[in-house]
């Protein structure tokens, strides 16, 4: 059975969306069709796979890494529980992930 995923999209809505094992979130999410632009596919230059993870989930994904960090801070609208979807593998444990996904993006490369 696969891993569950609820978008919720810029305007709201809930996108359901599911994945396997070791999937990143950002292409769960790019499947779907959320606006995820990933423009760096992965390498944590870009920010522009920045979702928002419900705050009950957000503790529950392990913490971010010093560089996704770093790059969080060029997320547009970043909030205390943001994440880059590209460095989120999926795990069982994840099933029913809520996430938002923001409005606009920042591509950090064009800064
Ligand atoms: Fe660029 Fe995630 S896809 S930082």
């Amino acid at each position: 059975m696969g891993i569950r995923v609820n978008f919720i999209d810029p305007l709201g809505r809930v996108v359901g969306a599911e994945g396997e094992p070791g999937d990143s979130l950002l292409r769960v999410g790019q499947a779907a069709g959320l606006p995820l632009e990933g423009t760096c596919e992965g390498q944590m230059a870009c920010s522009t796979c920045h979702v928002i993870v419900a705050p009950d989930w957000f503790d529950r994904l392990g913490e971010a890494s010093e560089e996704e960090e770093d790059m969080l801070d060029f997320a547009a609208g970043a909030r205390r529980t943001s994440r880059l979807s590209c460095q989120i593998a999926l795990t069982e444990a994840m099933d029913g992930l809520t996430v938002s996904v923001p409005g606009e993006s920042v591509d950090a490369r064009r800064m």
